[in-house]
């Protein structure tokens, strides 16, 4: 404890960040620091697993001690660790979840795992301190719609509590955020491509290139993104064999509206299937700016309201991991120290 407030340290090393966080009583961002790997990456076109391992080992307790000390506590204040224990790249999450368990052994601190889809919905109910030290509150709380959508997920989740989530749909082969990392490729725009499609996208026709838009059987809220990929991929080639430009901007806009106008879809189904008048969105897919504009102006014809973080919460953080396992702890207390890693992983698992 630390002025009457319970202190969560957060750590997250699922994919290419090593990060972690203070939180205090959950939700308040006392320090979020992220060692970012995109350099490292870049030059493979994608997250090499082994090479995230072995950064994430050498990263792992600098990050931490910079979060402590930019959060201004020591391990005395501290009253849980939470970290991510899945779904991941499993040798990437290993490092985290053994570095977590070890520290709160060794300090004797609870210690919670948590699942990496439940941090980014967390991230929804981070609030960070303003420069008057004032913390600027927002007031989303469940139940509400959450939409995911990162590089490793597309999912449309009921949120029924803090700790009660229901999947309502998800993608059956790529992710949102995959798909724009191959398109990205494809257009040679290097990696991660999302960011770099959703920048020249603003300067396309959306109109001028139509994609496929894969909607699935009747009622469903699942997704389908590989057709959407291998559509430019074959457009491109067309193009290229018959001689003719590809426009870069047009083909990424044009892309982008078909995954926007799935999304949207999929996601105003939900809210009409639910009966929520509020949907929160995470996952670094949350950060684009043709999907944010559609999913505002959804919400607003859906008389919903919309909450989307800032960008630094909507990609992989640890605060977003220390406000879920504040809230996981809340309702279920500590995990075993024995808990393993987890490739894929079941939202509804307790552990
Ligand atoms: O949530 P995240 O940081 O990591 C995972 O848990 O996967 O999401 C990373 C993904 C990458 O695929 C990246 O290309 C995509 O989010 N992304 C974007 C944007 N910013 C990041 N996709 C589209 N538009 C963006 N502005
Ligand atoms: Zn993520």
């Amino acid at each position: 404890m630390k002025n009457g407030k319970f202190v969560t340290l957060g750590i997250e090393t699922s994919c290419d960040e090593t990060a972690a966080a203070v939180t205090a009583d959950g939700r308040t961002v006392l320090s979020d620091i992220i060692s970012s790997q995109i350099d490292v990456h870049e030059a493979f076109g994608g997250v090499v697993p082994e090479i995230a391992s072995r950064h994430h080992l050498t990263q792992i307790n600098a990050v931490i001690g910079a979060a402590l000390s930019e959060a201004e506590v020591t391990w005395r204040d501290i009253d849980l660790v939470g970290c991510t224990c899945g779904p991941g790249l499993v040798g990437a999450v290993l490092i985290g979840l053994s570095t977590a368990k070890a520290v709160a052994y060794a300090a004797s601190k609870p210690f919670v795992g948590v699942h990496h889809i439940k941090g980014h919905v967390c991230a929804s109910y981070l609030n960070t301190l303003n420069p008057d030290g004032l913390t600027e509150l927002h007031a989303i709380r469940p139940p509400h719609l959450a939409l995911v959508v990162s590089g490793g997920h597309t999912d449309l989740i009921d949120v029924r509590s803090y700790t009660e989530y229901k999947l309502l749909g998800s993608t059956r082969d790529d992710a949102a955020g995959e798909a724009f990392d191959k398109v990205a490729r494809a257009l040679g725009l290097g990696y991660p491509g999302g960011p770099k499609v959703d920048a020249i996208a603003a300067e396309g026709d959306p109109e001028s290139v139509k994609f496929k838009r894969v909607y699935l059987e009747e009622g469903s809220l699942d997704f389908s993104f590989s057709g959407i990929k291998t559509g430019v991929l074959n457009y491109m080639n067309t193009e290229r064999q018959a001689g003719r430009d590809v426009n870069a901007c047009d083909v990424a806009a044009g892309f982008e509206a078909s995954v926007v106008d799935v999304v949207a879809a999929k996601a105003r189904a939900a809210l009409r299937r639910t009966g929520y008048g509020k949907l929160t969105m995470g996952g670094g897919v949350a950060a684009n700016s043709m999907l944010r504009a559609r999913m505002e102006a959804v919400c607003a014809e859906e008389s919903a309201e919309l909450y989307v973080p800032p960008p630094v919460y909507c990609t992989d953080n640890a605060a977003m991991i220390a406000c879920a396992a504040y809230y996981q702890y809340r309702a279920d207390g500590p995990s075993p120290l024995g808990l393993d890693a987890y490739a894929t992983l079941p939202l509804n698992e307790k552990f």
